[in-house]
């Protein structure tokens, strides 16, 4: 069974992509919305969590896992993988499968919007230039939590408009999501680009290139059973995963 995990909402960017591919894959899910957001976390308090959330996936039945958050893989992870050469058991984080996707694709003027966590880090820039690649780097402090919490659109429009100017001033041609809440409100960014940039983005959401890299490496073989658990309850997080998922599924609280 696979165990992925993320803050809250965010890991559902990349579960949705996953489902889509392989609907019979076993999934234990974990949502930690009580600690919430990680972005401004340090990295020993990342730490601490992901061995948290590992230990719970691990105890009910998980052997394969997803770090599908950026501050969890930039922190904990992606260090462990640059010191083995290559991830130690099943586990498969996001920076390096989104830097071989974006090789694959144009990228001339690339811009990675993350948390502060994940901009901190500098481990973007240091994947993507082993790939050959420059990144410009842009912390938006403020989305994922808005995200996490259900804020409005004007909210999310006001908290995108730094990222939009950016894209503007500095001519970039590819935008990558580094945050895995992000793609939820990928439609409102699309429409705020298309009004404030005057040459064609390219946003990578590096969801689509995680979820290939589970398909080749991980056993899938199952009867498509998908639980969430949360460490505390989330309207915002049920609303989100009703809409992907309709209601095949069950739901844990940890409180
Ligand atoms: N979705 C996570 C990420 O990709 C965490 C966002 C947060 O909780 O701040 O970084």
């Amino acid at each position: 069974m696979i165990g992925l995990f993320d803050s809250g909402v965010g890991g559902l960017s990349v579960l949705k992509e996953l489902r889509a591919k392989v609907p019979e894959a076993d999934v234990l899910y974990f949502g930690d919305i009580a600690n919430a957001p990680y972005g401004p976390k340090s990295k020993e308090e990342l730490v601490l969590l992901t061995v948290n959330a590992m230990t719970m996936l691990h105890d009910r039945g998980a052997s394969q896992f997803v770090a599908a958050c950026n501050s969890v893989s930039v922190s904990v992870i992606q260090p462990i993988v640059s010191m083995f050469g290559e991830a130690p058991g099943h586990i498969i984080e996001m920076v390096g499968p989104s830097a071989r996707a974006v090789k694959k694709t144009a990228h001339e003027k690339i811009l990675v919007i993350a948390t502060e966590a994940t901009v901190r880090s500098g481990l973007y820039e240091r994947t993507f230039q082993q790939e050959g690649m420059e990144v410009s780097m842009l912390a938006v402090p403020e989305l994922a939590f808005a995200i996490e919490r259900g804020a409005g659109q004007d909210e999310i429009i006001k908290i995108l408009k730094p990222a939009i100017s950016s894209c503007s001033q500095e001519n970039i041609s590819t935008l990558v999501l580094g945050c895995t809440h992000f793609p939820l409100v990928k439609d409102i960014l699309t429409s705020e680009l298309q009004k404030g940039v005057s040459h064609p983005v390219v946003i990578v959401d590096p969801a689509h290139a995680v979820s290939e890299e589970v398909i080749q490496q991980f056993d899938l073989s199952g009867s498509g059973k998908l639980t969430f658990l949360l460490s505390k309850d989330s309207e915002t997080f049920r609303r989100y995963a009703n809409s992907l998922f309709g209601d095949a599924f069950v739901v844990e609280v940890l409180e």
